[in-house]
């Protein structure tokens, strides 16, 4: 368990477990988590509930799912030596100050946040029309604000949550400014620098899409996948010269290969000189050689993942404790404190 007083700044972020983690996520966000442990607090987490947002009539899978995201943050890298791994709906906290910013939040707001527009045209098959969903952001900004979060490492879809997240604070600080200074800071998104990977069909990898390559996936599932992947449309034959920075094998290559095979790509791809089934070869031992060590981590949580679980029950009960005292300090700015008061008139 890392220490709970240090100087270092807080980083706040979780992960929606709706089933097992693909390579999207993997440079969209773990990665960079991963890196980030040593520099910073981090305070990572299952976000089981915001699962539920989308996924509340059906929960038979629920506790599968957050243990596979579980087991992927471990295989990733995340350490519990070096950062508090938790699961969002064992720090009550969370609802609580969640409660609290509904109050403070107007609709206005959250009907205005790009992804609830997005997310209720496109995703027909359920019905969204929740105070739930509508207030995913709520929740997502107690997430970050019940730990202090300063820094919030997420891709960039999240970041108009996190700038919601800042107009929260701003309103509640500015209604409860309690004794010395504002109870939350600010927080900041801390963008991934990695662009967006491509799935096997082009488009932005994502589990909706069905184009995803999984942290689980064996070697050749890896291949298989890499074969039937898109390339640039204009190279048919053999003979025709491509471009790689229109190709998505080539924003794989970019992503994943080393220098050299990139350079070889790049001058290949253009002169007809290599072909395709070669390049995405090389596509695929670059990804086999960042998933293979994940899947040995793996290994030994997928054997005995009551290892896992207790890893999650140890994190969350610390969790626990940080959440407990900052709503402490949020009764008080909100004078609501437990506190006997004597100018609070009694009955005679
Ligand atoms: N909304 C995030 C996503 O879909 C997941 C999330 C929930 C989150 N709570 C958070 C991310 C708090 C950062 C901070 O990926
Ligand atoms: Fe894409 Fe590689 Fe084929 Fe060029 S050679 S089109 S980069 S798969």
């Amino acid at each position: 368990m890392p220490p709970l007083t240090n100087q270092r700044k807080r980083v706040v972020s979780g992960m929606r477990s709706t089933g097992k983690l693909h390579l999207g996520n993997f440079v969209g966000a773990l990665d960079n988590w991963v890196r980030m442990q040593d520099q910073y607090e981090c305070f990572f987490f299952v976000a089981d509930w915001h699962a539920l947002t989308t996924d509340y009539a059906d929960t038979s899978r629920i506790k599968e799912n957050s243990l596979e995201v579980l087991l992927d943050f471990l295989a990733a890298g995340l350490d519990p030596e070096r950062c508090t791994l938790f699961i969002q709906s064992h720090v009550p906290q969370h609802a609580e100050l969640h409660l609290l910013f509904s109050m403070i939040t107007p609709l206005g707001w959250l009907e205005r946040v790009p992804t609830y527009k997005e997310q209720k045209e496109n995703i027909t098959e359920k019905d969204l029309n929740t105070y739930g969903f509508l207030g995913y952001p709520v929740l997502q900004s107690a997430d970050i604000l019940i730990h202090k979060g300063e820094f919030v490492p997420v891709g960039e879809d999240q970041v108009p949550h996190v700038e919601l997240t800042r107009e929260i604070t701003r309103r509640f600080n500015m209604f409860y400014p309690g004794k010395n200074s504002p109870v939350f800071p600010e927080p900041q998104p801390l963008l991934t620098p990695a662009a967006k990977l491509p799935g096997t069909d082009g488009r932005k990898m994502s589990k909706s899409y069905g184009n995803t390559i999984l942290l689980t996936d064996p070697e050749p599932l890896v291949r298989q996948k890499l074969k039937t992947m898109v390339t640039d449309p204009a190279r048919v034959r053999r003979t025709d010269p491509g471009n790689p920075d229109i190709c998505p094998v080539g924003d794989l290559h970019k992503i994943f290969s080393d220098p050299n095979t990139i350079a070889k790509v790049d001058a290949g791809c253009r002169s007809a000189g290599i072909g395709c089934i070669e390049c995405k070869g090389w596509a695929a031992d670059a990804l086999v050689k960042i998933l293979t060590p994940m899947q040995e981590r793996r290994k030994k949580y997928e054997e005995n993942p009551r290892l896992a679980w207790d890893i999650l029950e140890a994190g969350s009960a610390q969790a626990r404790k940080g959440a407990s005292a900052t709503m402490d300090e949020v009764r008080q700015a909100m004078g609501m404190s437990l506190e006997y008061a004597p100018n609070v008139p009694t009955k005679k």
